[in-house]
């Protein structure tokens, strides 16, 4: 459930009609919605009802300071993978006891950062991530809280670039030397254990794989727990998926997750963090384009929107599906109509999407592709010198725009001249 309806024959976010926010900001935007933001989260919070819990919202799905704002007033903690993140997290006002680091690259100078900032615990990947870690944490006189992100060997059963839990991905130590590991890093001078951390994949639409992961990790915690470490928190990390295509998809709910997450860990009495990226901002956001042309072609039609590739990179990085609704609500029964949508960019990838069935949808009509709040804006480029999209957010009856649109003499003023021109 969103807050992207109709209403008055309108497409609205929340109480605004997005066509309103398109003559005041332009097109192509992103728009998200407040209420739906605060509603995914809460279900994730309460989906872990009665276990001591962190939601370690994955900020690399959508990073904008007032999302992040959002979602530490309700009481999220954050997951970041970079430096950038954990500035933009502690600028967003969390502070570091709140704040997970994951990533199979961190640089000494991101492990400074964090480490003299505050941090809740570095999710660590590799043996070599574990010694630069203990030379740092010396280096600064503080001790690191780490988990070990172990690789679980299952399917994620998710498209092959987003999944992560397999033997052959370069994320965490395989199961079979985690033993070896944990050894490793409780003799490591700087490094204190606190945990066991795993993330199998993005877009997960089944249960089964998170099963098999969180079984795997339930008997890990007793061999460990009998090797003498003190395993107190499990970070199961994120990867629910959410419907993209409303008419044929419903992927299991987060109160089936939490009900998994206890079924199969809660005996152990450990704290429990997840990272949820998609289905927190999903579906809180879309992204609104304007069609400049409508155009006949050699057996099928084109509609040519304002929006391209660089905007959104998922349907041709992901051949992902994004639903796309008209901003004027169609009469019913309209007959529809298969149009390839496409933006600006010359590449053939960049098409959103082939024979789309479509409501009769004219030059200069607003239509907004739904489920656009994650890795949408983050994702963004500005390939073709095509300002950043910019980004709006929503609030009950009203909007502020918390990205703007550069204009093309801050892109061009970014560059700087060698002395020799
Ligand atoms: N934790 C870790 C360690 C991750 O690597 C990720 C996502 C998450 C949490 C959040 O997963 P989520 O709940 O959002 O599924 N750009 C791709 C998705 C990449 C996901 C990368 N890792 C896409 O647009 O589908």
């Amino acid at each position: 459930m969103d807050h992207f309806l109709y209403r008055d024959g309108a497409l609205h976010a929340e109480d605004v009609p997005v066509s309103e926010i398109a003559a005041a900001v332009g097109t192509p935007f992103y728009c998200y919605s407040t209420a739906t933001l605060t509603r995914h989260f809460r279900l994730f919070d309460e989906a872990l009802e009665g276990t001591d819990h962190l939601v370690c919202y994955a900020m690399k799905a959508a990073s904008n300071q007032a999302i992040l704002k959002t979602l530490a007033a309700l009481g999220a903690g954050m997951d970041v993978v970079s430096g950038g993140e954990y500035a933009r997290a502690r600028a967003a006002g969390v502070p570091g006891d709140r704040i997970v680091f994951s990533g199979v690259g961190k640089t000494r100078d991101e492990m400074r950062m964090a480490l003299s900032g505050g941090i809740r615990q570095f999710n660590v990947e590799s043996e070599p991530e574990l010694a630069a870690l203990s030379a740092v944490a010396q280096e600064t006189g503080r001790t690191a809280p780490v988990t070990i992100r172990v690789n679980p060997d299952v399917d994620a059963r998710t498209h092959a670039k987003i999944a992560t839990g397999k033997a052959e991905n370069k994320f965490g130590v395989p199961l079979s030397r985690a033993r070896t590991v944990y050894a490793e890093a409780a003799a490591l001078p700087g490094i204190e254990v606190v945990g066991i951390d795993v993330h199998i994949g993005s877009q997960l639409t089944d249960l089964a794989p998170f099963r098999q992961a969180y079984e795997k990790v339930a008997e890990l915690t007793g061999t460990l727990r009998a090797d003498g470490h003190d395993i107190r928190r499990l970070d199961l990390g994120g990867g629910l998926g959410i419907p993209y295509a409303r008419s044929n998809e419903a992927p299991p709910l987060p109160t089936d997750y939490g009900a998994l997450i206890k079924e199969t860990l809660g005996h152990l009495g450990c704290e429990i963090e997840i990272e949820p990226g998609r289905l927190v901002v999903g579906n809180a956001g879309v992204l609104v384009t304007r069609v400049i042309y409508a155009k006949e072609g050699e057996g099928r039609d084109f509609l040519i929107v304002d929006a391209a590739m660089n905007d959104l990179i998922r349907p041709a990085m992901y051949e992902a599906h994004h639903d796309i609704v008209p901003a004027r609500e169609p009469a019913p029964g309209a007959a529809h109509h298969p149009y390839d949508i496409v933006g600006p960019v010359c590449e053939t990838g960049d098409t959103f999407a082939r024979a789309r069935d479509l409501p009769p949808v004219a030059a200069d009509d607003l239509v907004a592709f739904r489920s656009a709040g994650a890795y949408g804006a983050v994702m963004a480029s500005e390939y073709n010198t095509r300002p950043l999209v910019p980004e709006v957010m929503v609030h009950g009856d009203q909007f502020a725009v918390i990205r703007p649109r550069p204009t093309f003499d801050e892109i061009i003023n970014r560059d700087t001249l060698p002395p020799w021109l």
